[in-house]
């Protein structure tokens, strides 16, 4: 009687000590989560900035064109408005990209039905800079209509770090990136593949990819922060959230995939009565 009276206080204890570890483990993930999202906006700001001032300068030049045209004796209408059409294409993708900027920034979260052509159009736009551009080819092949249960602007940050990286392994070096999405056989889950060309990663490291702040990135990239290892941590995070998962295979010097798996949309969650 007397072992069973003292050990019930260490048995609460201890369920005291849990309850505590476990409140400041989801303050710490909660954290994490936040510096992540820092660390991302950092990092697409400077695409961001580089890519604002090419967005800039035909916006400029178009806009002289058309005043200059505007206040001559003989105005070239066609001239104008071709200035003015150009003018503005660029000007509604420059705010595309800031409204994409914002609402990651908010880091609301609410679950809804998210179109993947969608969510990798918009992921795109944010991503700013043309892959082309860096000697990376785009592919993307979607299946038409798949749409998946989640957060669209945290599903945005998943693609956007996993985009970023692909990009990052294959800067200066050129290859293809690969953005393949199906409804898995058994129609219940969605699989977004992200697949890069890059150098791969070592067997080593493929255990410690996901770990908070491990990063192979020591030095700064032309015009990107270098890295901050959280990005991975919080895509784990961001799946395990939506009860989903991601799974990574890599060769070195072939290249990696990322694989992410979600679940579908529930057909039309609306009002109709349960069937009994
Ligand atoms: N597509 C990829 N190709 C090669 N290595 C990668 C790729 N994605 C991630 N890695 C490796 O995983 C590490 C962790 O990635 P991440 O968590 O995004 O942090 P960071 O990008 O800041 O280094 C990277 O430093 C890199 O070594
Ligand atoms: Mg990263």
């Amino acid at each position: 009687m007397t072992a069973a009276a003292s050990k019930q206080p260490i048995e609460q204890t201890l369920l005291e000590q849990l309850e505590s570890t476990r409140q400041q483990l989801d303050l710490l993930r909660d954290q994490i989560a936040e510096s992540q999202r820092l660390a991302t906006i950092g990092t697409i700001a400077a695409v961001i900035a580089h890519e604002f001032n090419n967005l800039l300068t035909p916006i400029v030049s178009y806009s002289q064109f058309a005043l200059q045209s505007a206040q001559s004796d003989q105005p070239d209408m066609d001239l104008v408005r071709k200035a003015l059409t150009k003018a503005f294409q660029s000007s509604t993708k420059a705010g595309r990209i800031c409204q994409s900027m914002l609402s990651l920034a908010r880091g609301q979260s609410s679950l809804g039905s998210v179109g993947v052509q969608e969510l990798v159009d918009e992921t795109l736009v944010v991503l700013a800079r043309d892959p082309q551009k860096d000697g990376i080819a785009l592919r993307v092949h979607i299946e038409p209509d798949l749409q998946v249960q989640g957060d669209v602007v945290q599903l945005e940050q998943v693609l956007l770090n996993l985009l970023i990286n692909a990009r990052q392994a294959m800067l200066g070096r050129g290859g293809s990136l690969t953005i393949k999405a199906v409804r898995t056989e058994e129609q219940t889950q969605a699989r977004i593949q992200i697949i890069d060309t890059g150098p791969g990663i070592a067997e080593k490291n493929l255990p410690r990819i996901f770990e908070p702040f491990f990063t192979t990135k020591g030095t700064a990239q032309k015009g990107e922060t270098k890295g901050t290892g959280l990005g991975l941590a919080v895509v784990r995070q961001i799946m395990e959230h939506h009860l989903g998962r991601i799974e990574v295979q890599s060769e070195v010097g072939r290249g990696t995939t990322f694989s992410l798996y979600l679940p579908l949309a529930k057909p039309a969650e609306t009002d109709a009565p349960a069937q009994s």
